[in-house]
């Protein structure tokens, strides 16, 4: 597996609070005296074929699930690839924490579409030095999205429970491979997840080189 470095990614089922928790670990990087290069981001990105998938999320537009499939990962490859994209931020030294990455890909359209094409797609793309896995019972999930106006495709119980069994099922692929697997128990009141996510954080050694300098 090739590993980009300074590249995180959080990862979780439905409601389990990751673009809460991007926002919050973003907001403590600024109030650093001298904060690292940050560059969050995320999946489905804001671009054409991002825009294009939110679409087939919310059922606006309907598509088979192997078409879904690819469309994520055209919209990832240039998430990654494309000037300003994330091996170029990380490549420079910027540390790039992106909400969702291939391994929604795995989780969601490996239960979609069933069948290997997840994994083959998926496949050409280097994997993330450090990745959170914000874990979270789905029914509990479920309930702080009730008040959410818009259901998307994927966001049931039944659904949701596969979701978190395929987490559990892959994640020791990327521990085997010498990613920083970092589990999170999503069900703790938020702020009490974030310190447990900047705890993580520091083990990084972009962080920590920084330190060191930080304390010279
Ligand atoms: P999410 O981050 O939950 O967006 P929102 O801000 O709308 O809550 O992501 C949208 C959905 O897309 C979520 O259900 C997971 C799904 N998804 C996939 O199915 N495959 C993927 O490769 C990615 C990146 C996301």
């Amino acid at each position: 597996m090739h590993i980009i470095p300074n590249f995180i990614v959080f990862e979780g089922g439905d409601g389990s609070g990751t673009t809460t928790q991007l926002a919050l670990v973003r907001k403590r990087f600024a109030s650093l005296p001298q904060p690292p290069l940050v560059y969050t981001t995320f999946e489905p990105t804001d671009g054409p074929v991002g825009q294009l998938i939110r679409s087939c999320l919310r059922g606006d537009l309907m598509v088979a699930p192997p078409t879904l499939a690819l469309l994520f990962a055209a919209d990832r490859n240039e998430h990654v690839h494309a000037p300003g994209g994330i091996l170029e931020r990380c490549t420079q030294g910027e540390l790039v924490i992106s909400d969702r990455y291939v391994l929604s890909s795995l989780v969601y359209q490996g239960i979609a579409c069933g069948g290997d094409l997840p994994e083959r797609l998926n496949a050409p793309f280097p994997a993330p030095e450090a990745l959170f896995f914000f874990d979270i019972d789905p029914a509990i999930a479920g309930k702080r999205m009730e008040t959410r106006p818009v259901k998307d495709i994927y966001e049931y119980l039944d659904f949701q429970i596969k979701v978190r069994e395929a987490y559990h099922a892959l994640l020791p692929r990327y521990a085997d491979a010498g990613v920083q697997v970092e589990r999170i128990d999503a069900s703790m009141p938020p702020e009490a997840v974030a310190e447990t996510v900047w705890r993580g954080l520091q083990k990084m050694p972009i962080i920590k080189s920084k330190e060191r300098k930080h304390e010279k």
